[in-house]
């Protein structure tokens, strides 16, 4: 809701309140958009649903409130439509105001968070010597605009990357290379994590045949718990070499986010256990140590654990996490805890969320959100895979975009006849190919999954990150062309809205607050992009030569408010994108 329904809001329960008593104090006016825009810009239907209890014809309640309502500053003379809807339509000289205080707010209107919170966004996560795969790369890209948003709302953001560095998978990987590549163990940069990855996949493949292994590696996984010198220093080597790749893909995303993995919780783990255990929810089960589940059973209808300690003393993925979720709690304060990960972890999440409230673990003003996803699928719906059906490195994924982003912007340079230096070139293929890539991930709803296309998502038509850039950088055209600087149109430009399309645009300016609240909210940035597109539609509209106005061969002063617009259209555009994680080009 943005401000101006708020208003709206309070002014109809004032008026209800004035009709009808004070016992309807508190009661909801229905305030929604319009649902059809040739009616107004919003409806209340509070009179329909009020009408059994007041034993009135609705229509008749409508305008019962109506005569109490004054929003003559806000609105026309409100009119009572339908079975008795009350539909309110938005003054021109009302929009032309509030146009006029977003040009003076560098938050283009979007007032920051009544409550400013600590919040914590858990998102990434890869796996120290597996490979970053699709799955992280859809938790880094929603999860960084996820962050965006909340920061500029101005909560407290903790960016937490909870990378699997601890476990199991150490003990194979040391084991197998202390037989083929013992260097790799005790020199730095003897690896790079194409060999770990490679490495690892061998090391699992002898772990799974061969028992005398298996059991050694079990020894290296205890030794690494128990601090052993050299194994310490062997695990550091391999969790730096994996650190250094997957910052390589964080300074191609420009992503921002704090390590701190699996091992760091570690000597947090027992009291885990222990605590579980004095408030008698711990249950031993064939050696393990397990906290039965509310709601989750197995086929034969009986509850299932949640195992916190194996019988061989080994602790859970879970156990980290609700060692973690306590520290966030206690330590970092955290009100908001966000969790970016494939919704096939769902029931992991909802599992040790229960355990955790179950043991008194959350306050009741803590907030525990898995934000899930679907997953990436190939051009054949499929699982994403290589032509040679190998899982895709991250990093051949992103250049690939860049390499078809500079194909595509190569033919049109051609076909334009223009020329550019090879640094524009560079810039522009690179903007245009990574932001391919996370607006294309962004702009579906997470939650279901989508197939990567590299047609799609650089195709300059469409909702697509090339179309959004292009719609922002046509705008500065529109300045260039006309030899305007945009920031110096003056502070205090009065607005006219004259045109259709002309009132369109604004109203649809005015609605970034209540774009970037619904987000923070159900934190679906796809809303935005939505909103975005809608928004380089109605510019389009309004810059239309036949359907739309003339901004520069306008006469004043129309022509400095319509350049005003301009402006509030690209301004909000970067501002959105930003949000998403995405640069502007000023030219393309
Ligand atoms: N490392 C995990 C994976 O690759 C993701 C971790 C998500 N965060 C968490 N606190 N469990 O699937």
């Amino acid at each position: 809701m943005n401000a101006t329904q708020e208003q709206l809001k309070v002014k109809l329960e004032q008026a209800l309140v004035a009709a009808f008593g004070a016992e309807y104090a508190g009661v909801d006016p229905i305030l929604v958009a319009a649902s059809n825009p040739k009616f107004g810009d919003y409806q209340a239907n509070v009179a329909l649903s009020l009408s059994k209890k007041l034993g009135q014809q609705p229509r008749a309640i409508a305008s019962a409130i109506v005569d109490k309502l004054d929003v003559s500053n806000i609105c026309e003379t409100p009119e009572i439509a339908g079975p008795g809807f009350i539909n309110l339509k938005l003054k021109t000289a009302y929009l032309e105001t509030q146009l006029n205080a977003i040009q003076l707010d560098s938050r283009l209107g979007v007032p920051k968070a009544k409550t400013p919170k600590r919040e914590i966004v858990d998102f990434s996560s890869p796996n120290i010597a597996k490979e970053m795969h699709v799955g992280h790369l859809r938790s880094t890209i929603i999860g960084d605009s996820i962050a965006r948003i909340l920061e500029f709302q101005g909560h407290d953001v903790l960016r937490l990357n909870h990378v699997g560095d601890w476990g199991t998978q150490f003990g194979m990987l040391i084991t197998y290379l202390r037989e083929v590549y013992p260097e790799a163990l005790t020199t730095a940069n003897a690896l790079n994590i194409g060999d770990l990855v490679s490495f690892y996949r061998k090391a699992k493949k002898r772990f799974d045949e061969d028992e005398a292994f298996q059991e050694t590696a079990r020894q290296e996984v205890v030794r690494l718990q128990a601090g052993a010198e050299d194994t310490l220093h062997a695990w550091e080597l391999l969790c730096e070499q994996s650190r250094r790749e997957f910052q390589v893909i964080y300074n191609l995303l420009d992503v921002q986010i704090i390590e701190r993995g699996e091992s760091f919780y570690n000597p947090l783990l027992p009291a885990v256990v222990e605590d579980l255990e004095k408030s008698g929810l711990l249950v031993e089960n064939q050696g393990a140590k397990c906290v039965f589940l509310e709601g989750f059973t197995n086929r034969e209808g009986e509850p299932l654990p949640l195992i916190v300690q194996k019988s061989d003393g080994g602790y859970n993925y879970a156990t980290t996490d609700l060692a973690s979720l306590r520290y966030r709690i206690q330590q970092d304060e955290a009100k908001r805890i966000i969790y970016v990960t494939d919704a096939g972890q769902g029931n992991h999440f909802a599992q040790f969320f229960q355990v955790a409230r179950k043991a008194g673990w959350i306050p009741d003003d803590v907030e525990l959100v898995h934000v899930p996803f679907g997953l990436v699928l190939g051009e054949d719906g499929k699982k994403f895979k290589t032509r040679s059906g190998d899982t895709v490195r991250l990093r051949d994924l992103l250049d690939e975009a860049v390499i078809r982003a500079r194909a595509d912007l190569e033919a049109r340079l051609k076909e334009e006849e223009r020329q550019e230096t090879a640094e524009f070139i560079n810039n522009v293929a690179e903007v245009v190919g990574i932001s391919a890539v996370k607006y294309a991930d962004l702009s579906q709803n997470r939650t279901s999954n989508y197939i990567f296309s590299y047609d799609k998502m650089l195709d300059l038509k469409g909702n697509t990150a090339p179309y959004m850039l292009y719609a922002y950088a046509r705008i500065q055209g529109i300045s260039r062309k006309g030899g305007i600087n945009f920031e110096e149109l003056g502070d205090n430009v009065k607005i006219l809205l004259q045109h259709e399309t002309e009132l369109a645009l604004a109203k649809y300016l005015l609605q970034l607050d209540e774009v970037i609240s619904t987000v923070e909210q159900d934190l679906l940035p796809n809303r935005l992009c939505e909103y975005l597109y809608e928004l380089s539609k109605k510019f389009n509209q309004f810059y239309d030569r036949n359907q739309g106005v003339r901004v520069l061969e306008a006469e004043e002063p129309l022509r400095t408010s319509r350049l005003v617009l301009c402006d509030l259209t690209a301004k909000t555009l970067k501002l959105g994108l930003f949000l998403l994680g995405i640069p502007v080009l000023e030219r393309m």
